[in-house]
């Protein structure tokens, strides 16, 4: 009840300032610089380089699909709105639109026919971007071959279709300046605050939103569902951030989606590594953690904070035989060493690969469980520069009491937590 009636104040603000805004702010186009005789092959490059800092491709492309070419959806609570066509397809894409059209969608959420655009577009971290990148990426993907591809038509509830509603919402929440260097801070931290904040748009996933879909910036970072998954906190918290990570551990899983003693990449997580991050300079992520580490503490769900020792895992034999007895526990343990303990081993190091390692995991730390199980039931995959690494789904060949079980004994032995995932939370998370 206290949440609708959340909502239903937060609607009533929207539609007064909405009529407001509706009056007193045209969408006008700005001049922007043309690249000039700079629109060669080094701009295509900046842009494609840019085009992967800000992972345009994640949400502009079905699994499968051609990059680019639109038709992901995005279910919200009142509906699902789909990524368009960003390749130069003059019918389905943006093959006829201007620089400034480009600019001006990028820097305040307005299509080419004027209309507002919703913000799961994340343009509030774009607008933060500078004209040259914007450019840049605009020149990048008109290079690309046209894709004739219609992105199918959003599906939303009244009022939420009202488009000019989320004039309102840019009001309240759009950034109204690019971001300027703070002189108070080395270049290095400069460059990781604009890679984070601006292209890299890591609080869309990482920091909590409010009651009007817009992130809570007084608990930056501090970790929020998305999509099903956890987006852990990411402050410098140390107990339940990644404030007592070493800058090699922050390095390795950005730039590697694993490092040692702190498990690996997986869901989003890992599509941001593969598609975005691996692909940046090690002076970028060098940059990114610099900024990490300031990011202001921010405290999350201590019963999730990292066991160090988890008795089990770090026994001086830490592989204990089955008892005989079927408990719950023995069926966790029977099912581990059975399917798992090949690529996973005993004390948390990985046996076929470091990327199995478990120790330290923040994902078998957390009691609830939420991403391990998305990784047992669903798999996880990673590109490395020694080949794939990849771990298979098991939703098929288990019942939601054998998931149930696994998943609790992993969370017991390698986290030292005492969990009560069961098979109703299994029998969701397969859906
Ligand atoms: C988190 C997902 C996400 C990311 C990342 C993202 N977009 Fe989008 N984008 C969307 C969605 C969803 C829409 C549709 C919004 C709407 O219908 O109001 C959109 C709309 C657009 C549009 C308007 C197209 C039209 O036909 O109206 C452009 C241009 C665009 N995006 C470019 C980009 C570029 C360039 C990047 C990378 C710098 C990017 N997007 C990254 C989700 C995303
Ligand atoms: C599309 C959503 C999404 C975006 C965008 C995103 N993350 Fe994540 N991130 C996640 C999820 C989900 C996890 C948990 C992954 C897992 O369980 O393996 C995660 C985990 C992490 C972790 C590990 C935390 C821990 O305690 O294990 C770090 C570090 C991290 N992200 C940094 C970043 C940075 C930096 C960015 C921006 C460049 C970013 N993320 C952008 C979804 C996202
Ligand atoms: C073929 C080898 C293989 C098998 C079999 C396997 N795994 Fe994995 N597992 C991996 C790899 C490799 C990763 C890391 C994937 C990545 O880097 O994206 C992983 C990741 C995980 C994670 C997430 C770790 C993290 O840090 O977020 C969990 C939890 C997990 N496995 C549990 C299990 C369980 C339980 C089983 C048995 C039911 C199992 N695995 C079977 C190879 C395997």
């Amino acid at each position: 009840m206290k949440r609708w009636g959340l909502w239903f104040l937060g609607l009533v603000a929207v539609i007064v300032v909405a009529a407001a805004a509706f009056f007193f702010l045209p969408h006008r186009l700005d001049a922007v610089a043309s690249p000039g005789p700079a629109a060669g092959p080094d701009l295509i490059a900046r842009g494609e380089y840019v085009a992967q800092a800000a992972d345009c491709a994640a949400c502009h492309s079905v699994p499968g699909g051609k990059p680019f070419a639109g038709g992901l959806p995005f279910t919200l609570g009142f509906g699902t709105i789909y990524a368009p066509n960003i390749t130069p397809d003059k019918e389905t894409g943006i093959g006829t639109w201007s620089d400034a059209e480009f600019v001006r969608a990028m820097r305040h959420g307005v299509g080419k026919a004027g209309e507002d655009l919703y913000p799961a577009f994340p343009y509030a971290a774009y607008a933060l971007m500078s004209d040259e990148d914007i450019l840049a990426v605009k020149a990048y993907l008109s290079s690309l071959t046209p894709v004739r591809a219609q992105a199918p038509a959003n599906d939303l509830k009244f009022p939420f279709n009202q488009r000019y509603l989320m004039r309102a919402w840019k009001l309240l929440f759009l950034p109204g300046e690019r971001m300027t260097p703070d002189p108070s801070h080395p270049p290095e931290w400069n460059r990781g605050a604009y890679l984070v904040e601006a292209l890299g748009h890591c609080g869309e996933c990482h920091t909590p939103r409010n009651a009007l879909f817009a992130l809570d910036q007084e608990r930056k970072f501090a970790g929020a569902e998305a999509a099903g998954w956890k987006a852990y906190n990411i402050s410098s918290d140390k107990q339940t951030g990644i404030g007592d990570w070493t800058d090699r551990q922050l390095t390795d899983y950005l730039s590697k989606g694993h490092a040692e003693g702190r498990g690996s990449a997986s869901g989003s997580m890992a599509e941001v590594v593969d598609h975005s991050l691996r692909h940046l300079t090690p002076e970028d992520i060098r940059a990114m953690v610099a900024y990490l580490r300031t990011v202001p503490p921010q405290t999350s769900d201590l019963a999730a904070a990292i066991n160090p020792n988890p008795p089990a895992a770090k026994a001086p034999s830490p592989y204990a035989p089955p008892p005989d007895e079927n408990t719950r526990e023995t069926v966790g343990l029977k099912l581990f060493q059975g399917a798992c303990a090949s690529c996973h081993g005993w004390n948390g190091e990985g046996l076929q690969h470091s990327h199995a390692g478990l120790a330290g995991s923040q994902s078998v730390n957390d009691p609830k469980g939420t991403n391990a199980l998305n990784v047992i039931l669903h798999g996880a995959r990673m590109d490395t520069p020694d080949g794939e690494v990849f771990m298979p789904g098991f939703a098929a060949g288990y019942t939601d009491v054998e998931i149930a079980a696994v998943t609790n004994y992993v969370l017991g032995h390698f986290g030292g937590k005492q969990a009560a995932v069961s098979p109703a939370d299994v029998a969701a998370a397969r859906r």
